[in-house]
């Protein structure tokens, strides 16, 4: 049932607040300000020496962006692949290290054969899984189930943002036990955390501006997105989500790589959409967009309150999100990329929820 919808996708971003926030009250204790695990765990995370993601299109992407935070969080080494490369390349692997699996279905061929490998060289396995009737569920050391509820649309938008949640939690986690957060850090994480859905609901009222601005966009036959950091895996799931729906072709790149090859692809034509929430590195994606401005390219730039102070420059179009800890911004911006590709590919006249050549989980490699 789509409800007052005209597609799942429309209903499944719409209801991000909630099953975000239902995914949050399952690993936070909310009063405390602390992540509660509602699992035990076959290993401390004090004892590990890496972690080995493996996942499939955006589920690998919201492993990607754990990467960022299980190293800087809890300072553990991450490798990440996606699921097709890990399962073949022979990776050197210590039993008693841990492989972690993303996965909505928790049927996707790849991903479960990069489980079974890993549990056969005596990993530790733990998988984020939305189905929990799944076989990677069942074959899963551990399972860390995302609350996002039945998704529909080929398109995975509600599923992400509770990946991330979830992979979240677990570094916040891993961070206490490895005694490289403080009580303190983790109570404002926690807090920040639990502002997101309030903040999603916030970000949503952008979606009239989103629907104008993907008209512009429908005319593009390339787009590129830019980002830094977790921005920068954002970018690839902004590419990603556009270019299955719409058909645009579109990609996303490290801004700091722009120099090293997409920049010659920039002229008046080439949408460009920066992700760039005010952080650390704000002012280096700044400086990216001041290249692109340069050569008439067209900026769409998503950011928050301080960023769009900040920039002072000529942008085709600024969203503006509400202000956030930057650690938990990559969650609250995959709102606005997951709106400018449903309504660029709606206003198109695509079958946003079916699109040519897409299955919903893909059980064959
Ligand atoms: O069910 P899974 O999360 O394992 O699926 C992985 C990918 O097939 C999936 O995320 C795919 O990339 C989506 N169509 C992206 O929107």
């Amino acid at each position: 049932d789509k409800g007052n919808h005209r597609h799942f996708m429309a209903k499944e971003i719409h209801e991000q607040p909630e099953v975000v926030g239902r995914t949050l009250a399952h690993y936070v204790n909310f009063s405390a300000g602390r992540v509660e695990l509602p699992f035990e765990l076959p290993f401390d995370f004090k004892d590990l020496k890496r972690i080995s993601i493996s996942a499939c299109g955006t589920a690998y992407l919201a492993g990607l962006v754990s990467k960022y935070w299980f190293e800087r969080l809890a300072r553990i080494p991450v490798e990440i692949d996606v699921a097709s490369e890990f399962r073949y390349r022979e990776a050197p692997l210590e039993p008693g290290e841990l492989a972690l699996f993303v996965s909505q279905s928790g049927e996707t061929a790849d991903t479960l054969a990069s489980l079974r490998y890993a549990a056969a060289e005596k990993l530790h396995t733990l998988s984020v899984v939305n189905v929990p009737t799944s076989t990677m569920a069942r074959e899963s050391a551990v399972v860390a189930q995302t609350l996002a509820g039945v998704e529909v649309g080929v398109a995975s938008t509600k599923a992400f943002t509770c990946q991330l949640t979830v992979l979240l939690s677990l570094a916040i986690a891993a961070g206490r036990a490895r005694g490289t957060l403080s009580a303190e850090e983790e109570k404002e994480l926690v807090d920040a955390l639990i502002a997101v859905p309030g903040q999603m609901s916030e970000a949503m009222k952008r979606e009239h501006d989103i629907e104008i601005l993907a008209r512009e966009l429908s005319k593009a036959k390339d787009v590129l997105y830019l980002g830094r950091g977790t921005a920068y895996p954002l970018a690839m799931e902004g590419a990603l989500k556009l270019k299955e729906i719409s058909y645009i072709h579109a990609e996303g790149y490290a801004a700091g790589e722009l120099k090293h090859g997409p920049i010659a692809l920039i002229d008046e034509t080439m949408p460009v959409i920066v992700i760039a929430p005010f952080d650390h590195i704000f002012e280096k994606t700044v400086s990216n967009m001041q290249e692109v401005a340069a050569r008439g390219g067209r900026i769409i730039l998503i950011t928050d309150e301080k960023g769009a102070l900040e920039t002072g420059l000529d942008t085709l179009a600024t969203i503006v999100m509400p202000s956030v800890h930057p650690v938990v911004a990559p969650i609250l911006n995959s709102v606005p990329i997951q709106l400018l590709a449903y309504h660029t590919a709606v206003f198109m006249g695509k079958d946003v929820d079916q699109p040519r050549n897409l299955a919903k989980s893909v059980t064959v490699e």
